[in-house]
């Protein structure tokens, strides 16, 4: 269960005062409640996350229907405490953002529906906010990092490679053909009987294992563009998880472990060839300088992963940039930052008329991909 974010959370009275516009963000576009106010000076200053983990845990994945059930059943709760925490009352804020889209779009309702009343009670403008906008400006009010920057994408429903040059503003560089990389950790755990959500599960089980056991393939590596395919490596997995049960009669803990081990190396393996093919595009345009690097989405929390994406920068000439784990993975605070990126940037902002929807590109001149899995629902 995620943590509260207590050395991110400042309490206006310990701080210097924070400077308006202050924005509240809803965030229920899948199985986190989460909200949170922020600052134009970048201060968190209150902020909530209610996981339904152990509401899915028993079926291995988000059940939509559970989910949006949840969202009903703890918003409105979540809202007074985080307007309690700092001492707020709507009328106190400028403007209500929720996450509209890519999600679930059951939970998407509640939040937004939730946002839309409260802000037009309120006489406050609501904004909509496209979850990847919230993970792909995280680093801006975590790290501080201006325009523009390459960006890595890695959660649950995506993974991306954007170059990201404003707000609203961004060019796809390489996105999955098939599974997203969360999504193949996730998969993962549950074919290993390891809990759920599975990033975390591997990331520990591999601790224990050898990294250079397993063989498993790696797709798309060195081919043109920056595409990413995880769809195969899943599927070897399996494969190698039945051979290890068949030959000692059960899958034992040091088996897995080891898979775990071989099965995040591979992902670093790839996820770093895609991205330096990336570095390389983003470098044409952005020239010779070291350039900024920012990784975030849930997958972004992985320890591993972020060393080796960081090796790969300082390879590159890159510097690496990823928010705290507690900001890679869903927040009330990237949706509450990236809605007031979109209130300073147009003060003018009122969405009310906008609806939820279940599919929305960052990118809407890239090509659509066709494909199964939840990058369809996310996308
Ligand atoms: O960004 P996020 O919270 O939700 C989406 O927008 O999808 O990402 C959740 C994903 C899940 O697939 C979860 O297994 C993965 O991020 N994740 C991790 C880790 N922590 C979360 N994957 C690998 N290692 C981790 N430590
Ligand atoms: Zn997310």
């Amino acid at each position: 269960m995620p943590t509260p974010l207590e050395s991110l959370t400042i309490k206006p009275q310990n701080q210097k005062t924070p400077k308006r516009p202050f924005v509240l963000g809803i965030e229920t576009s899948c199985d986190e409640t989460a909200a949170a106010v922020v600052s134009a000076d970048k201060q968190i200053l209150a902020h909530r996350i209610l996981s339904q983990v152990e509401d899915h845990a028993a079926y291995g994945g988000v059940v939509p229907e559970i989910a949006a059930r949840q969202h009903i059943s703890n918003l409105d709760h979540l809202l007074e405490g985080v307007l309690g925490d700092c001492h707020m009352g709507l009328k106190d804020i400028d403007a209500v953002a929720a996450t509209t889209g890519p999600g679930l779009v059951g939970g998407l309702m509640v939040g937004v529906m939730t946002a839309k009343a409260l802000a037009r009670a309120a006489g406050k403008p609501f904004i909509s906010v496209n979850h990847l906008e919230g993970h792909a400006l995280t680093a801006r009010l975590s790290n501080h990092i201006p325009f523009p920057y390459l960006l890595l994408l890695v959660s649950g429903g995506h993974c991306q490679l954007l170059s990201v040059q404003g707000v609203g503003r961004y060019r796809r560089l390489g996105t999955t053909i098939d599974d997203a990389v969360g999504e193949a950790f996730d998969k993962t755990a549950k074919l290993l009987g390891l809990s759920y959500p599975g990033g975390p599960s591997v990331e520990k089980a591999a601790l224990q294992g050898d990294e250079d056991r397993f063989k498993l393939p790696k797709p798309l590596l060195n081919k043109p563009g920056c595409d990413f395919s995880f769809s195969g490596l899943k599927t070897a997995v399996r494969r190698t998880a039945e051979a290890c049960a068949a030959e000692r009669g059960a899958l034992y803990p040091d088996d897995r472990a080891d898979i775990c081990a071989s099965f995040q190396k591979t992902v670093s393996i790839c996820l770093v060839n895609r991205l330096k093919r990336a570095m390389a595009l983003f470098r044409e345009t952005a020239g010779d300088g070291p350039l900024p690097l920012v990784v975030a989405g849930g997958v972004a929390a992985n320890a591993y992963l972020r060393r080796d994406i960081t090796k790969a920068a300082e390879e590159e000439n890159f510097t690496f940039h990823a928010p705290p784990p507690g900001l890679c993975t869903d927040n009330g605070a990237m949706i509450a930052w990236a809605g007031l990126e979109r209130f300073i940037a147009d003060p003018d902002i009122d969405d009310k008329d906008t609806s939820p929807r279940a599919r929305w590109p960052l990118d809407s001149d890239a090509a659509a991909l066709v494909g199964k899995g939840k990058k369809g629902a996310k996308s």
